[in-house]
């Protein structure tokens, strides 16, 4: 007998279950229709990347890329190893210093040369091979160093008598340079499980030329994120965001408010209570170096008032520091340099400029000159907003604006970005624990039948109800009256609809209001119609 239980959701990772998913998918559809009302579409995207995507976007040193990414080898990569050192061993090295019998001639080896160069760029086609412009190059080299060794034995069979070519100092020399140039070559693709979608946005924005779109690019997404985090109430390792993202060439303030305005707005349609907004200008490449540097001597001074994990940050991400809920270094941080008051005056203007436009929409927020958010691609603007009923984990959404992202990964200079992402589960789990949960719906119609020709009356009336919009069971094998009307209740339809021999006769069905017993007989037309009113 199979083990019983023996399957189980792994850790951190769960299962949305009705009539839960029901309250998911009422979140996702307000997403849609309130974001859409500020011209967004949706853009739909890959569940995994390269993992360099991550670490140049996220940041290298960040704990989601450092330590929280599943990553894997898209392809195992051995056969290609296998013929990497068939290819480097078969080649002699030293022609002169081996066996008579081992010796392969250079016309074998520029056989062998051009199959090993062939199935690289079959592997690089099929994306087996990466395309990194080490990798390019090297093979860019290989090819060109090859089409000289291939050169170099035709003048010889051209030029000597003797059939084959043989081997010169210069010939040697080319093998060493086409060996060098193999083992240069790294195989395989590192991808990653998406841990956000920025990065993700910000490359199909590159890939796809989107700059040239006219007007900002606006674009929302949701789906499933996976980073390898401590599960806990409102952390998974698989969870999900529905995120937004504006690219375009200016970087107004007023992009920045709206932004805002639009995630209050999807939350005020959610009927979300007690949401609070906190901003912060984290500066830009002008002025924040030399605030890091401030803040890092700043916290050397105390360095031995700090746990271990702050400690280490004062070398690798000083301002990180500022994230820490450790209850022994709040009144240590609480005393540090503030960013405030290091903006250059661009910056400055700019947060200036954010909070009268913020203002201007009658949008209330509290300045949190600790939210340094825990991704490197952010500049200036960044927001957090938090929800009740969350514990620990009450950050609902972040976002910021990042305007290097599109030119680090490789896309125009001009173009600037601002998003966020909204965390799906917490705002759920905050919704649930309003009592804002509940989800009005269930099953209209429990159709009870007997005999043959009442089956056959039902399956028609099912479809017309259905057609019409109506939620209706219809059992498939007949019931007794009394086991029928009691799963009706306890799937909590509305109405059981009765089709006997009676009714049938009298072209009529009976209806039968479960929360009170009250019971009637209706043609068709009446019957929809009262199941219309009974709706409202
Ligand atoms: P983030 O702050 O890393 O930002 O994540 C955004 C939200 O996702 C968090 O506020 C939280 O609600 C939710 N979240 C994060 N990790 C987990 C987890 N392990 N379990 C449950 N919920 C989680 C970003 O991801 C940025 N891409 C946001 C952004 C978009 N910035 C600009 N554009």
């Amino acid at each position: 007998m199979a083990d019983k239980g023996k399957f189980q959701a792994i850790k951190g990772v769960r299962d949305i279950l009705p009539p839960d998913s029901a309250l998911w998918n009422r979140v996702e559809q307000a997403a849609r229709d309130v974001f859409g009302t500020f011209g967004f579409a949706e853009i739909r995207l890959p569940s995994f990347e390269t993992t360099d995507l991550f670490a140049r976007s996220v940041g290298e040193e960040t704990d989601i890329v450092s330590k929280e990414m599943y990553t894997f080898d898209l392809n195992a990569s051995y056969d290609l190893e296998m013929r990497r050192d068939l290819f480097l061993g078969k080649y002699i090295s030293d022609p002169y210093d081996v066996r008579e019998d081992e010796h392969q001639s250079p016309d074998e080896s520029d056989i062998q040369a051009s199959r090993f160069i062939q199935v690289i760029e079959n592997a690089m086609k099929q994306e087996r091979v990466a395309r990194t412009s080490d990798n390019v190059r090297a093979m860019d080299h290989l090819r060109t160093l090859h089409t000289q060794f291939h050169k170099a034995c035709e003048t010889y069979r051209d030029s000597f008598p003797v059939s084959s070519a043989q081997w010169s100092i210069e010939m040697i020399q080319m093998l060493k340079g086409m060996q060098s140039l193999a083992s240069q070559l790294t195989f395989g693709s590192n991808v990653s499980l998406r841990p956000e979608a920025t990065a993700s946005v910000v490359r199909a924005y590159i890939e796809h030329g989107m700059q040239t779109l006219p007007g900002n690019v606006k674009l929302y997404y949701m789906g499933p994120m996976f980073r390898r985090e401590r599960p806990q109430k409102g952390r998974y390792r698989q969870f999900y965001q529905i995120g937004a993202e504006v690219l375009g060439t200016s970087d107004a303030p007023g992009i920045d408010a709206e932004v805002i305005e639009m995630l209050l707005a999807f939350f005020e349609r959610l009927q979300l209570k007690g949401a609070v907004l906190n901003i912060n200008s984290i500066g830009d490449k002008n002025c924040r170096p030399a605030y890091v540097e401030k803040l890092r001597a700043g916290l050397q001074k105390v360095r031995e008032q700090l746990g271990a994990d702050s400690q280490r940050r004062i070398e690798t991400n000083p301002l990180r520091v500022l994230d820490s809920k450790l209850e022994s270094e709040q009144a240590i941080i609480e005393k540090l340099p503030r960013i405030a008051e290091h903006l250059c005056a661009e910056c400055k203007a700019h947060y200036d400029e954010v909070k009268r436009q913020l203002e201007l929409r009658g949008i209330a927020y509290q300045e949190n000159w600790r939210l340094v958010r825990g991704l490197d691609y952010y500049m200036r603007t960044t927001f957090e907003i938090t929800a009740p009923g969350l514990g620990s984990q009450n950050a609902v959404c972040g976002g910021g604006r990042y305007d290097g992202l599109v030119e680090l990964l490789g896309g125009p200079a001009t173009t600037k970005g601002i998003g966020f992402a909204i965390g799906t589960d917490r705002l759920v789990l905050s919704l649930q624990e309003a009592g804002e949960g509940e989800i009005a719906g269930g099953l209209d119609v429990y159709l009870v039948w007997f005999g043959v020709p009442g089956q056959a009356a039902a399956i028609g009336l099912a479809k017309r109800l259905r057609d019409a919009g109506f939620v209706v069971e219809l059992p498939a094998v007949e019931m007794k009256f009394g086991k029928a009307l009691g799963l009706a209740d306890r799937l909590k339809a509305r109405h059981a609809v009765i089709i006997g021999e009676d009714e049938l006769a009298a072209g009529v069905v009976t209806v039968k209001r479960l929360a009170d017993g009250t019971q009637q007989k209706l043609a068709e037309p009446e019957l929809f119609s009262y199941l219309r009113a009974s709706r409202e």
